[in-house]
């Protein structure tokens, strides 16, 4: 760490969901699936899914964001740098950032969207802690935002039935308080690996996107060894202890690859948040969208020690400890 540096502390976070709820009995009603299986090999019930013309990325992305910075007690004009994680940005430029400085009417400002699948907010809150840690920002908009249901190809059981849409953000803050805020971050990636989980053709731009294609049991296979790999590596860099992990927010894929990523961690699943089976699999809106409701539950207060951990397409996978 740099000397003298601030910390960068989760001074607010905020989240979006479409309104229309999905469940998996209104699944069964496109694809040849039912309940029992959805829940059995995945833990989702239901998801969120956007409605084509007005819950685009960015209009998502905003909302959470403007929740975030009420949270932080800060406003637009107190926002020098915007980072969104997204796949499924509306355009191919401008970027879905900059769509969000301009709706929330954030002063002209660094906005740049990072693309990292489903560890793709861990990927911008390590970048954004970056900022603050070398002083080039002091409150950072941090957004997960994500349209999945425009690329699944919903006629494919296999997928269709795993993804939803929303959008989780956090404000980043200077601090000078080093105990709290971002503690470490590892981001890793292995493109040899792309072929078990990509979509199958452009840019995530309305009309032309490509649609999600995955061998699902190597992923899950490459998630449950790379979740259990990262963890280690993240403790040991740190120095933190297993016990001292307060909450375990983890990117909500599948209910089985938490609970082994738990059990490793020696944690009880009350010590992990899950939104899964209410949100499905929201990329990487999903840890944001878990943080977002841990903190307004009450049940993460400042002071305890988070560990986020992801892994998505590309492949990437990615870790983070933070205390909050
Ligand atoms: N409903 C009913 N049956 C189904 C469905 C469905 N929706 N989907 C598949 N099946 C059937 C299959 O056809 C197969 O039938 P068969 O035995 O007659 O051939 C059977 O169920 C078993 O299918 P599997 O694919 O072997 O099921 P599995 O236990 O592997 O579970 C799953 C599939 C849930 C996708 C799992 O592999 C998984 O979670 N993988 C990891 C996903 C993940 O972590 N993704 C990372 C992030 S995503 C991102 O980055 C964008």
């Amino acid at each position: 760490m740099l000397h003298d540096a601030p910390s960068a502390v989760i001074a607010g976070t905020g989240s979006y969901l479409p309104v229309k709820v999905m469940t998996n009995a209104d699944m069964a009603k496109i694809v040849d699936t039912n309940d029992e299986w959805i829940v059995a090999r995945t833990g989702i019930k239901a998801r969120h899914i956007a409605d084509s013309e007005y819950e685009t990325t960015s209009f998502m992305a905003s909302e959470a964001a403007k929740k975030a910075l009420e949270a932080a007690q800060l406003k637009p004009e107190d926002i020098d740098a915007i980072i969104v994680a997204t796949t499924t940005p509306d355009l191919t430029f401008p970027s879905v950032a900059a769509q969000v400085q301009a709706m929330l009417g954030v002063p002209p400002c660094v906005a740049f969207d990072v693309q990292a699948v489903c560890s793709g907010f861990l990927y911008a809150l390590s970048v954004a802690d970056k900022f603050i840690k070398t002083k080039s920002a002091e409150n950072i908009l941090v957004i997960g935002a994500e349209r999945m249901s425009k690329i699944l190809d919903w006629n494919d059981r296999t997928t269709c039935v795993l993804f939803g849409d929303g959008a989780g953000a956090v404000v980043l803050k200077a601090h000078g308080d080093t105990k709290r805020g971002v503690i470490a971050t590892n981001l890793y990636a292995d493109g040899r690996l792309k072929d078990i989980l990509l979509t199958s053709g452009g840019t995530a731009t309305t009309g032309d996107a490509g649609m999600i294609q995955m061998q699902g049991k190597d992923v899950f296979k490459y998630a449950v060894t790379f979740m259990a790999e990262m963890v280690d590596d993240i403790l040991k860099q740190a120095d933190v202890k297993r016990e001292e992990i307060n909450w375990l927010v983890p990117h909500q894929a599948n209910l089985r690859i938490i609970s082994g990523a738990a059990q490793k961690l020696g944690l009880p699943m009350e010590q992990v948040i899950i939104t899964l089976d209410s949100h499905g699999n929201t990329s990487a809106a999903s840890i944001p969208l878990a943080l977002d409701q841990g903190v307004r539950d009450g049940r993460i207060k400042q002071g305890q020690m988070l560990l986020m951990e992801a892994v998505g397409g590309g492949l990437t996978w990615a870790s983070a400890l933070v205390r909050y």
